[in-house]
């Protein structure tokens, strides 16, 4: 990993181990775009510092490959930055100022700054890279040094290039769908034009996540697959109105393509005051040359390594119990002592007590804002719960909404203007509750003195924090009129500051991102929460298509999932409880069922898998991911997990609705050492030994699976292991 100023070219190297990206200052003095792939050789083997020209850099016509773009001149693509300058004029040219390269700990930065070539307008570009991961980070900074505001419209973390596809094309992967099919993957080839990821509702979205994909396309028609084939991608930190766009121009000969990312301009404006300064999100990004399964494993390891708090990655996410699904806002202190006891039983090491424990919370219309303890369902509050919790040698969690109000409330009853509003319309709800504004700082305030004092007077270890509506009439009437519509980036900024404060109060509590399942997961949150909850949809079929695409960007450590009933509430879908094991411990584990009304031999069954899930967790949540079978390509899906140092892995195979009678496929496995020896077990025999060439070349037979809703797991160790 290295960042390189060459003066004779005026332009800057950053390298990571396998990847380069490549910009310098043109004969204008305007930051161009050179290279984005693989590490080459030599510095002259990029193209702007050797002999090879970049074909996608214009310089004569204006139009040009521009590291990061102003809107002005002729400049007729997505820029990175639209301003408006106090006399009204909105024409912004951005040249070079100076550089400046940080040696961190763990990483390497640099810092080019260009200005405006009138205004006192400065743009800081950082750009970051860590030794041990292959991902760059970039994020820019506007400062102004003026002595009149500017008004910021559109402000993103950067652009990106491709090299230009030539006689090939390129195919977007990105991930979408809506409450309960989080997620999903999706696929389209990129033509002439713009297609645009993104969010408008004020959080990330169950509807799409700030994470992209493209791979190349080459004229026979054959893209990139989980092995093989370049691809370019990245992901935005960002939990509030996010966007993505891809374009791809023609002008003047080639193809070009181009990603923006940053904050969602629409309806965007921010009154930048002198010598005040906006930072914009970070926009992390990274290419290889082996396929998507390699776009995972290096995002899974940075956000394991630099994205996800550091506290507790030294510890295995707990396994957790969750009353939700059976119990739903009914959260009395007996019932919930008989379930923790059963859930003790089972190995559970994190009791969760959902929504329901506070307020008027017998249902979802009333209560929410009201933080106090129900006295109905808790007679003397939570302690008496908490201290049972942890003689059965459980921890204790607990859930909370807090950016959100019931209009039935105290809290509502007594500040109706805490809320986003515009005078004289209507607060549109959903699910019967308003959003609170925490762009105002005595909202921001109030809600960190309830959650500290919450947290302050009660043992509670984790914290499942919710978010379940998207915003609606963004309104914030007490600002002054040029700084409104700030209050998008403002509130999200709000809510970070408020959970990175309780965080440093109580260092000790770990943190879930909620968010109705899936609706805010982004390498914002992710900086500051330990695990999210992936989707409502808990059937364990489902899951599987939700978990793909998921890991196809973040990181399984933070994946949550829950065992719950069979037959499935949403779809009446019936499944073994092996099957629901299976499939949710491929990520982070829970059970949420009735487990009140689990048999005892399914208790026992219960116990035994957490039991093996402790066994395997590291792997899962800290390993290198191989999807070996797609469950969207056939009937069956197969997924492993492979220590670094390729010692020891955990392979799942399940089942899906069979056609015509066809056995599964002999599983070939992929990342193990070929020479290594490796132990087998979990196939239905005894244990074998067979070489990791075996196990990859020839593969496993799962011939026993031969039914619908059938699953495995096999344990598979260097048998130099103990
Ligand atoms: C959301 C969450 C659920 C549960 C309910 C409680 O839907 O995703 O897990 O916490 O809220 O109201």
């Amino acid at each position: 990993m290295s960042i390189t100023y060459l003066a004779d070219n005026n332009a800057w190297l950053i390298e990571t181990t396998s990847t380069a990206y490549v910009f310098g200052v043109s004969e204008n003095n305007s930051l161009f775009h050179y290279y984005w792939g693989s590490r080459l050789p030599h510095a002259s083997d990029y193209p702007g510092l050797g002999p090879l020209k970049n074909q996608h850099i214009y310089d004569k016509g204006g139009i040009a490959a521009l590291e990061y773009a102003g809107w002005g001149g002729l400049n007729f693509t997505e820029p990175a930055l639209k301003v408006t300058f106090a006399d009204n004029v909105r024409d912004l040219v951005l040249v070079y100022q100076d550089y400046k390269i940080v040696n961190g700990k763990d990483f390497t930065g640099l810092e080019v700054t260009v200005k405006d070539t009138y205004f006192p307008l400065q743009v800081k570009l950082s750009y970051r890279v860590f030794a041990d991961t292959d991902i760059i980070e970039r994020w820019a900074t506007v400062i102004n040094q003026g002595d009149t505001p500017v008004r910021i419209e559109q402000a993103m973390a950067g652009t990106l290039f491709l090299p230009s596809p030539g006689e090939g094309n390129y195919r977007l992967t990105h991930l979408a769908g809506r409450w309960g099919a989080e997620f999903l993957l999706n696929q389209m080839p990129i033509t002439d034009g713009k297609k645009t990821l993104e969010s408008r509702r004020g959080h990330t979205s169950n509807q799409a996540t700030p994470w992209f994909a493209l791979d190349y396309v080459q004229p026979s028609g054959s893209g990139a697959d989980e092995d093989q084939g370049q691809v370019w991608f990245g992901a935005l930190g960002w939990s509030g109105n996010w966007v993505i766009s891809v374009e791809q121009t023609t002008y003047p000969v080639v193809k070009s393509v181009q990603i923006s990312a940053g904050i969602n301009p629409f309806d965007f404006g921010w009154h930048l005051k002198p010598l005040q300064s906006f930072k914009t999100p970070v926009l992390s990004f990274g290419y290889t040359n082996q396929g998507f399964g390699e776009v995972s494993r290096l995002l899974h390891r940075y956000q394991n390594r630099h994205i996800l708090p550091a506290k507790f990655l030294d510890t295995p996410r707990p396994v957790l119990y969750n009353s939700w699904e059976p119990i739903r806002f009914d959260v009395r202190e007996e019932s919930q002592i008989k379930l923790a006891e059963r859930a003790a039983r089972m190995g559970v090491e994190l009791f969760v007590v959902d929504d329901g424990w506070f307020g008027a919370r017998d249902n979802d219309r009333a209560g929410l804002g009201d933080w106090t303890v129900s006295p109905s369902k808790l007679p003397e509050g939570l302690g008496p719960l908490i201290n049972y919790v942890h003689s059965l040698g459980m921890q204790f969690g607990l859930w909370v909404e807090p950016e959100m109000i019931n209009p039935d409330s105290d809290l509502y009853r007594e500040h109706p203007d805490w809320v986003y509003h515009f005078p004289n319309r209507a607060r549109t709800e959903s699910r019967n509750q308003l959003v609170l504004n925490l762009s105002r700082l005595d909202v921001q305030e109030y809600l960190f003195n309830v959650l500290d004092s919450l947290l302050e007077n009660n043992d509670i270890a984790y914290i499942k924090w919710d978010y379940n509506r998207s915003v609606s009439e963004p309104g914030w009437p007490e600002a002054a009129p040029e700084e409104q519509r700030e209050v998008w980036v403002r509130s999200t900024l709000g809510f970070y500051t408020l959970l990175d404060r309780l965080r440093e109060a109580h260092p000790g509590v770990s943190w879930e991102s909620c968010s109705s399942g899936g609706g805010r997961v982004d390498l914002g949150v992710l900086r500051r929460t330990d695990q999210v909850w992936t989707s409502d949809n808990t059937d364990p079929y489902d899951r599987l298509f939700i978990q793909e695409g998921y890991t196809l960007g973040y990181t399984p450590r933070a994946m949550y999932s829950w065992v719950v009933d069979s037959p499935h509430w949403l779809g009446k879908r019936e499944t073994s409880l092996a099957y629901r094991f299976h499939s949710s411990m491929m990520g982070g584990l829970g059970i949420g069922g009735h487990i009140l009304n689990w048999p005892e031999e399914e208790i026992a069954t219960a116990r035994e898998m957490v039991g093996q899930y402790k066994q395997i967790r590291h792997l899962v949540q800290d390993g290198l991911l191989y999807r070996l079978l797609s469950p969207r390509h056939g009937s069956y899906t197969a997924v492993s997990y492979v220590r670094e140092d390729r010692q020891e892995a955990v392979l799942f195979v399940l089942t899906l609705g069979r056609r015509l009678g066809l056995a599964v496929p002999r599983i070939r496995l992929k990342g193990l050492e070929p020479a290594t020896l490796y132990r087998v077990g979990g196939l239905g025999t005894s244990q074998i030994t067979l070489s990791g060439a075996a196990l990859m070349e020839h593969g496993l037979s799962f011939e026993h699976l031969a039914y619908d809703f059938a699953s495995t797991m096999v344990q598979i160790k260097a048998s130099a292991m103990s």
